[in-house]
């Protein structure tokens, strides 16, 4: 074990996920059974260029592990692209004697911490956490389980409206750039169809796909539609439908927020404590530009460049399985 590291600073970034405070609470714990002083820097990468920088105590992230959002505050930084916002992080990070930093958050957070450690090497470790869990090198990211159990709680409500009124409703959920909330959001309430990046499904197969259940006198629909669908959000699939579809009067709702916020599930506590818990010991295990994930229930390591870089498959059966589910 290295004994360079005895400071170390722990920061949530870019857009919140349920479990977060359960990891900051498993870094902080564990970095103080290491004898690690531990600081909680505030607005991500934001409050490391202010110097918002405090100690945190085991006792200070009592109370926590339940609670959705992040006790650190979170912030998309636009100062930290920027060569001179990342020197003045170092240097307040420097005033506070910080030796490593361990990130919570997605893409974007880890984009930024793989550039600091190059330019500054300053070791960097990274926590999967985003509700869109698209992420390679681990199996699963803080948050998404959480937004689904709340997606899928949404959409049974929507469906007993639709049920009743005979309506096909659209109903969007997030997910920039990937379909692993609306997959499982789709299979999960037993929707009619999904929208996602990953299937191209186009509006004509869509249009197939509610005639022939029109034809089976199925009454009502539901659709689920990624936000980073490429054929439009689900307004403009919703316009591009009615245009050639007057069978069913036709809504439309976006969970939108609602799906980042709540009280973590426990499998999202359980998660981002291991993570947490491992982060730290990756730190004295000497390791410096990687994100700590759970691979086939195991604790991984993959690093930033693959992490943002390499794209985390669909699985594929889970695609074909929901469309023979819908029949
Ligand atoms: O990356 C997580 C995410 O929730 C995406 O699904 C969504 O597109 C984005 O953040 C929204 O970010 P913001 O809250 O900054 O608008």
């Amino acid at each position: 074990m290295s004994s360079e590291i005895k400071r170390i600073a722990v920061f949530t970034s870019g857009g919140d996920a349920p479990g977060m405070n359960a990891a900051i609470r498993a870094v902080v714990r564990t970095a103080a059974y290491h004898d690690l002083h531990v600081y909680g820097i505030q607005r991500g990468y934001e409050g490391m260029i202010d110097g918002d920088i405090q100690r945190l105590e085991p006792r200070d992230v009592g109370n926590i592990i339940h609670r959705g959002g992040t006790i650190l505050k979170t912030a998309r930084s636009q100062r930290f692209m920027t060569r001179e916002g990342r020197q003045l992080a170092y240097e307040s990070l420097q005033a506070h004697d910080i030796d490593a930093c361990i990130a919570v958050g997605g893409n974007g957070t880890f984009t930024g911490a793989t550039i600091f450690y190059r330019e500054f090497q300053l070791p960097m470790i990274g926590i999967p956490g985003t509700i869109d869990n698209d992420l390679f090198g681990t199996d699963l990211t803080i948050g998404f389980d959480t937004a689904i159990n709340t997606a899928v709680e949404a959409v049974d409500k929507i469906r007993d409206t639709a049920d009743s009124h005979n309506r096909l409703f659209f109903v969007e959920v997030m997910g920039r750039n990937s379909g692993f909330i609306a997959l499982n959001t789709a299979i999960g309430s037993g929707a009619g169809s999904v929208m996602i990046p990953e299937a191209d499904q186009t509006i004509e197969q869509l249009l197939e796909m509610l005639r022939k259940s029109a034809r089976r006198k199925k009454l009502f629909s539901l659709v689920i539609v990624a936000e980073g669908n490429p054929h439009g959000n689900a307004n403009e699939i919703a316009d591009k439908v009615r245009e050639q579809f007057d069978i069913f009067d036709i809504k439309v709702t976006i969970i939108g927020h609602l799906q980042r916020g709540g009280a973590p599930s426990c499998h999202d506590r359980v998660l981002a404590s291991r993570l947490g818990f491992a982060s730290v010991g990756a730190l004295l295990d000497g390791r410096k530009d990687v994100m700590v994930g759970i691979v086939n229930d195991k604790i991984r390591y993959t690093s930033f460049k693959d992490a943002i870089q390499k794209e985390k498959p669909l699985n594929e059966d889970l695609l074909r399985m929901a469309e023979i589910l819908a029949i």
